[in-house]
C-alpha cells in the first residue's frame, strides 16, 4: 500500500504550486494541505479564494506515471470524493471538467496538472478544493457541506478520510 506523507502549512500561496515547485525532493503520495492560501488557483486561470480555515484546501503529489493511466487517475479521484459526499448524506454530481456540484451550486473544485518526458508524467497534482465550514461566498453559485447540511466539520478529519478512500481504491 503506498505510503502517505502529509505536510500542512497555515498559509502557503498554493498546494498546487508548493508541489509543483517541490516536486522532485519528495516521493509520490505526498498531499500538502493549506488552512489559506494566498495564490489559490482555479481551472482555466481562474483565482480560487476560501475563507481562512474553513475550508479543505490540498494537493496529492503523483511521480512517474505512465501517460495511460491519466483517465484512470481522474476516475479514481472522482470516485474516492463521491465516496466522502456521500457519507455526508450529500447527494452530490459531477460536471465536466472536474466539478462536483450540489444541486445548482458548486461544492468542490478538482484541479489536475501534469508535466510529461517521454512515456510518462513526471508529476501528476490533484488540487482538491472542498467548501466545508464557509458560509458566506462572494459567488452565490457556491455552496459548503456546513450550507447543505448545518454540520461543521474539522478539517483534518476530512482529509484524511478522503485519504483513506484514496488508499482504499488506489489501482
Ligand atoms: C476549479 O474548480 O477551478 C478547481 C479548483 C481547485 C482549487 C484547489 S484548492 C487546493 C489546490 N491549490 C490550488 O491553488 N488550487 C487547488
Amino acid at each position: 500500500m503506498a505510503k502517505v506523507k502529509l505536510l500542512e502549512f497555515k498559509q502557503v500561496n498554493s498546494t498546487s504550486d508548493y508541489l509543483k515547485a517541490n516536486y522532485q525532493s519528495l516521493n509520490s503520495f505526498t498531499i500538502v494541505r493549506a488552512d489559506y492560501q494566498t495564490k489559490g488557483r482555479g481551472q482555466f486561470e481562474r483565482t480560487w479564494n476560501s475563507a481562512r480555515g474553513k475550508n479543505l484546501l490540498c494537493s496529492l503529489l503523483l511521480k512517474d506515471v505512465p501517460l495511460n493511466q491519466i483517465t484512470l487517475i481522474k476516475e479514481w479521484v472522482k470516485s474516492s470524493i463521491f465516496s466522502l459526499l456521500g457519507s455526508y448524506g450529500l447527494d452530490v454530481y459531477f460536471k465536466e471538467p472536474n466539478d462536483v456540484y450540489v444541486d445548482d451550486k458548486k461544492l468542490c473544485g478538482i484541479l489536475i496538472e501534469t508535466q510529461s518526458s517521454g512515456q510518462k508524467f513526471d508529476y501528476v497534482i490533484i488540487g482538491i478544493g472542498l467548501n466545508l465550514n464557509q458560509i458566506l461566498f462572494q459567488n452565490f453559485k457556491a455552496t459548503s457541506i456546513f450550507r447543505e447540511t448545518k454540520k461543521v466539520l474539522n478539517v483534518r478529519q476530512v482529509l484524511s478520510k478522503l485519504t483513506a478512500n484514496l488508499l482504499e481504491s488506489y489501482f
